[in-house]
């Protein structure tokens, strides 16, 4: 069976966030529970009070990276049981994860976080809204939530954690050019691999292929923080997470994370270095050539080799390495790392989206090469 689903309103303008209390009004929403981090609340605390002053709130603000089942189960405890209209997460990926399985929680207090998968119902009695402050997660419109236990990290989903509410304000999002770039990076990596998927649609193409566009476009000038290439960037993000959500991630995303997770390098950063052998392992595949060679008359290139070659231009420009060795990572530790990675990467649930079955001796060959 196939679907598309995202959020069911998206408020979308610059500093529309100090619009907040009116939009909860307009939703119907009186009694709003608040979940954030630390750094972002010393951002935004004020603007929050002014905008929130007529709605009864509460705030939870502990959430750190990478949040475990305990943590959650934990706050939980904290809320002692009240009840929400709605839970509202301000913050990146993590806090986004955080208040999907806390509202989870609050429905169903005796739920076991670790089974959520998209084969069972879930009824959510808050609403979730979503007010990303990155631009490149999409984890304010996909169903996916990531968490961490004893094990190590879950990737689990369910189509009732797509957020009901997502609203994109890129006064919001980071100054800091290095975030700027991994985070644009990630969300051009989501939409190559919404495209390659072998789950995509025509709706997940249509979104991919406008945010490839603008994200090639802009993200430099989003760098300088012009506020239009800003704004830009915030909406591209949001359009390639429904692209991807909607579609699953591929072979980037799987060696990405194997190789993030090994040399603890930041996940845009990770993703990137394996968006252009992706490319061309995925090129293999008819109907994946195809579709990126639809890219290509976006992008104005005549073949897969001139995309290859815009990108790595593009990577440049925005200081974001293709070669493993641009990060300083020496050769000997690097190769000696390589089954780890490779096993690692086949444990990965995005591999199953690749459209060119991936096996070890392939794997083996693309992290060689990516030095
Ligand atoms: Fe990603």
């Amino acid at each position: 069976m196939s679907l598309f689903q995202f959020p069911r309103t998206i408020y979308f303008q610059r500093d529309i966030f100090d619009s907040l209390g009116d939009i909860l009004q307009k939703e119907g929403i009186r009694r709003v529970l608040i979940v954030s981090d630390k750094i972002i609340m010393g951002f935004i605390g004020n603007r929050l009070e002014k905008t929130l002053a007529p709605i009864e709130r509460e705030l939870f603000v502990d959430v750190t990276p990478e949040p475990t089942i305990r943590q959650i189960q934990n706050a939980l405890t904290a809320l002692k049981g009240r009840h929400y209209d709605a839970v509202l997460a301000i913050g990146g990926g993590s806090v986004i994860d955080f208040s999907k399985a806390l509202a989870v929680l609050i429905s169903n207090p005796g739920a076991d976080l670790s089974t959520i998968s998209p084969f069972e119902v879930i009824n959510l009695k808050t609403k979730l809204i979503a007010i990303p402050t990155t631009s490149g997660t999409g984890s304010d419109v996909s169903f996916g939530v990531v968490l961490t236990d004893d094990e190590g990290k879950l990737a689990l989903g369910n189509y009732a954690l797509v957020p009901e509410i997502d609203i994109l304000d890129s006064s919001l999002a980071p100054t800091d050019k290095k975030i700027t770039a991994a985070t644009g990076i990630d969300a051009f990596v989501h939409s190559f691999e919404a495209i390659a998927s072998n789950t995509s649609t025509v709706f997940t193409d249509a979104l991919a292929e406008r945010a490839i566009e603008t994200i090639f476009h802009n993200l430099k000038r989003a760098m300088e923080n012009e506020e239009n290439a800003k704004d830009l960037m915030h909406i591209s993000a949001t359009m390639a997470g429904m692209a991807f959500s909607n579609s699953g991630t591929a072979s980037a995303h799987a060696l990405g994370h194997s190789f993030g997770a090994t040399f603890h390098i930041t996940h845009g950063t990770s993703v990137g270095l394996f968006l252009i052998p992706s490319i061309l392992f995925n090129s293999q595949n008819q109907e994946a050539k195809e579709k990126y060679l639809r890219v290509c008359r976006i992008l104005n290139v005549n073949d897969i080799e001139g995309l290859i070659e815009e990108i790595t231009k593009f990577f440049k420009d925005v200081g974001q390495p293709c070669r493993v060795r641009d990060l300083g990572i020496d050769r000997q530790v690097y190769a000696s790392k390589i089954e780890q990675l490779i096993s690692l990467s086949m444990r990965d649930s995005e591999l199953a989206f690749n459209p060119v079955l991936a096996g070890e001796d392939d794997l083996r060959k693309i992290f060689t090469e990516t030095y």
